[in-house]
């Protein structure tokens, strides 16, 4: 089972549409996958609510620090991907659920990188490295590039993100009616109405090439996945969490 995770201190960098544009890609593969909604505003929850997905997709909402590792032990075997939705926060559940992935995206707007909630995320990252001292698997994905940006404006960002020794998601998630459009009636990229939605086929060839990018990223040629560096400690043992109770 592999686990994704999507972190942006910011609201509104693309995380949830990231993590449903992976999550439907992977199912579309075949895979059964589990989305776990991390974020109170419930966005990726209220989707799945329209009812149009395939039954190898499923969303938990309402995840908490308490209840995300239990969560994760009983997908164990029933899923082949888990794609955890942050909320915009740099807290401590979005610490763990980085700690417990095997690769966390950090979704950023537009080519500039305007990107203080990317730096809070990439702060947190050398955190857990440092005291966990163990390596997270993470990469910068642009979302919302425009579709007519230049490959000398991303060579340049690559070279910048290159510099601090970041990695950055080949295929950065264009700005696309569709992305915009699958929150509206909870539809999938295939579900749309292309004679309604413009550049509909260019959005999915979009989510296919950046599916494929997530799975070179968590399987890299020739390597072994890397499990992230919390996960011995949530499958060593069965137990589930117990409330504390502090003696009267
Ligand atoms: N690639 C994209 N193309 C068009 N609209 C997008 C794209 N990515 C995100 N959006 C829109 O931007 C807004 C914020 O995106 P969202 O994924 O909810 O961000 P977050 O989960 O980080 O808060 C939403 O209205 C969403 O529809
Ligand atoms: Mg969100």
């Amino acid at each position: 089972m592999a686990i994704v995770s999507l972190a942006n201190a910011k609201g509104g960098a693309g995380k949830t549409t990231a993590a449903l544009l992976l999550a439907s890609e992977l199912v579309r593969r075949g895979d059964r996958v589990a989305v776990l909604d991390c974020d109170q505003l419930a966005c990726m929850a209220d989707w799945f609510r329209h009812g149009r997905s395939d039954s190898n997709l499923s969303v938990i909402s309402g995840v908490t620090t308490t209840t995300l590792s239990d969560h994760l032990r009983r997908l164990r075997g029933c899923v082949e991907h888990v794609v955890i939705d942050l909320s915009g926060a740099a807290d401590v559940l979005v610490a763990l659920a980085i700690g417990l992935s095997d690769l966390t995206l950090i979704p950023v707007q537009g080519c500039v990188m305007d990107a203080r909630g990317a730096t809070q995320v990439l702060e947190l990252i050398r955190y857990i490295e440092n005291n966990a001292h163990a390596n997270i698997n993470h990469a910068v994905l642009l979302t919302r590039v425009n579709a007519i940006v230049t490959t000398r404006a991303m060579r340049k960002v690559k070279l910048m993100l290159a510099e601090c020794k970041i990695r950055l998601v080949d295929t950065p998630l264009v700005e696309r009616t569709a992305f915009r459009e699958l929150f509206e009636q909870g539809d999938t990229l295939y579900s749309l109405d292309a004679a309604r939605v413009s550049n509909l086929a260019k959005a999915q060839a979009n989510a296919r090439a950046f599916a494929d990018d997530v799975l070179r990223l968590l399987n890299p040629a020739g390597e072994a996945m890397r499990h992230g560096p919390f996960s011995s400690m949530c499958y060593r043992s069965e137990r589930t969490a117990d409330p504390v109770v502090l003696p009267a």
